[in-house]
């Protein structure tokens, strides 16, 4: 008798929390379609930006070197950036002004035409971090902190030796948005050095590369689990990679 009432207790108590659950999953789902609204129009840049940057994320870090006419390197990163076309490979940054100044990276590439971008990885995250120090223009940042070059093939900006993926580019077009305080440069990759244990002559291994990304407030992030999915459309101008792992 005592083990009846015993399953009885189990199973009513087993019913509460099974309705409990329901109840908690129904909050959640009634609170995950509760948005504020912000219109962008009437925000300041300061808002406008960390709303921005706490969205759009992770975001991709571009380390990027050039070189002054002054013959000094500066190096930099900037994470308003990606590949922008395949036809040919393009990428572009937007760099914003400080203080209505261009950054050492925006005045040395109008004035060269020249840039290399250089793939941030979890190794080289203290130093690529430390890179965004505001020095003067006499000083290079490469200098400053050590940090080892290789000389470029068809550009005269050096790449970073530690950077698992460099990319030569040469500037295609500048393009000054909204307010005029950003602006976006287009450059087109001119080569890819890519380093041997990450290429096998045919694909990047993109996991392999660890690289690393930009999140909002100071936040990084190292790559987390990877999931994969089969390919359901082939790559622009060719074969390959459906159904085949990337
Ligand atoms: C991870 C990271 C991403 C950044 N992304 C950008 C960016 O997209 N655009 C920008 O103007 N500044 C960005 N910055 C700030 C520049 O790196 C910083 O202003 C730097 O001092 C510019 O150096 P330069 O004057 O030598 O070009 C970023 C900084 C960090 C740490």
């Amino acid at each position: 008798m005592k083990i009846v009432m015993l399953i009885k207790a189990f199973v009513n108590s087993c019913k509460i929390m099974s309705k409990s659950k329901n109840l908690q999953r129904h909050i959640w789902l009634k609170m995950m379609k509760k948005f504020i609204f912000v219109e962008a129009k009437g925000l300041d840049t300061a808002q406008a930006y960390k709303l921005v940057v706490g969205c759009v994320v992770p975001r991709p870090v571009a380390w990027i070197t050039t070189k002054g006419l002054n013959g000094l390197v500066n190096a930099a990163p900037f994470s308003s950036y990606n590949y922008v076309a395949t036809d040919p490979p393009m990428l572009a940054v937007n760099i914003a002004e400080r203080s209505g100044v261009l950054k050492d990276t925006a005045r040395n590439i109008l004035e060269t035409g020249e840039f290399v971008i250089n793939v941030s990885d979890e190794a080289s995250l203290d130093q690529m971090h430390a890179s965004a120090q505001e020095y003067p223009p006499e000083t290079s940042e490469t200098d400053v902190l050590g940090i080892e070059l290789l000389s470029s093939r068809l550009v005269k900006v050096p790449r970073i030796a530690c950077s698992p993926v460099q990319m030569e580019c040469k500037l295609d077009q500048r393009v000054v948005l909204g307010t005029g305080r950003n602006i976006l440069y287009i450059g087109e990759i001119v080569a890819f050095h890519l380093r041997e244990d990450i290429y096998d002559g045919n694909r990047v291994d993109s996991v392999k590369m660890r690289p690393i990304a930009r999140m909002g407030g100071p936040y990084y992030a190292k790559m987390g689990e990877i999931v994969e999915k089969p390919m359901l459309q082939k790559p622009p101008g060719g074969e390959g990679w459906i159904n085949q792992k990337p």
